[in-house]
């Protein structure tokens, strides 16, 4: 399983990379404001860290804003994937973006069926939100299942992209799954590295080898 951070924290995104943890990164709008950066310098920034696919969002919501929002994004840098919103107005733009051998990401998908539409208009990712599921008592880690199954039985080349994962189950669970990618923020890789016999296993072979010096 791929690894993607969500993050629009350059500080954070090298040291997930110089841990050798990430293939990619992912951005939304929220993020990219809470940055403080223009939006532009942000996604710049992030392709000099890492060499691996950087979602970067349009803000735009029908299909002919976010056809040329898009490929402008696109012009950026080759590693750029184009975020779009799971509505009518944005698989229009995908089908159009993918045509043209642009990469996109179809983001706030919340059902199996819609990421079945999503696959159908051409999108390179679909990311369906699972903390956000969860949030509202349903079953996010369900509606990856469902789309492992449909993308699985139909043939689609479309990536699942686990995303609002906010747990190490959530990691864990999209890996048994099959999800080919997860973004998670820096918060859960961290989570996911750390484990109470590891350091207290460490803290005692360092001692044990101190001693035996003396
Ligand atoms: O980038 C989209 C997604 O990962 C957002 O996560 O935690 O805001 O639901 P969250």
């Amino acid at each position: 399983m791929k690894i993607f951070i969500d993050s629009g924290d350059t500080n954070e995104i090298r040291e997930a990379h110089e841990m050798g943890l990430i293939d990619g990164v992912t951005t939304n709008p929220t993020l990219a404001s809470k940055s403080g950066k223009p939006f532009k310098q942000l996604i710049m920034e992030i392709t000099e860290i890492i060499d691996g696919p950087i979602s970067a969002e349009v803000v735009s919501t029908t299909a002919a804003e976010i056809i040329p929002e898009g490929e402008g994004l696109a012009q950026w840098h080759k590693n750029i994937v184009v975020k779009v919103p799971l509505i009518g107005e944005g698989l229009k733009a995908v089908k159009a973006l993918t045509a043209k051998g642009i990469k996109t990401n179809v983001t706030l998908c919340f059902t199996a069926s819609q990421a079945l539409l999503a696959a159908k208009a051409g999108a390179t990712y679909i990311s369906p939100f699972v903390g956000r599921l969860d949030d509202i008592s349903t079953d996010g880690m369900q509606v990856i299942r469902d789309i492992r199954l449909i993308y699985d039985n139909y043939g689609y080349e479309t990536q699942i992209l686990t995303a609002s994962a906010r747990s190490p189950m959530h990691f864990l669970e999209a890996a048994r799954i099959g999800s080919d990618v997860i973004t998670a923020p820096f918060s859960v890789l961290k989570q996911l590295l750390h484990h109470p016999l590891t350091d207290s296993g460490l803290k005692k072979f360092l001692a044990d080898w101190e001693k035996a010096q003396k």
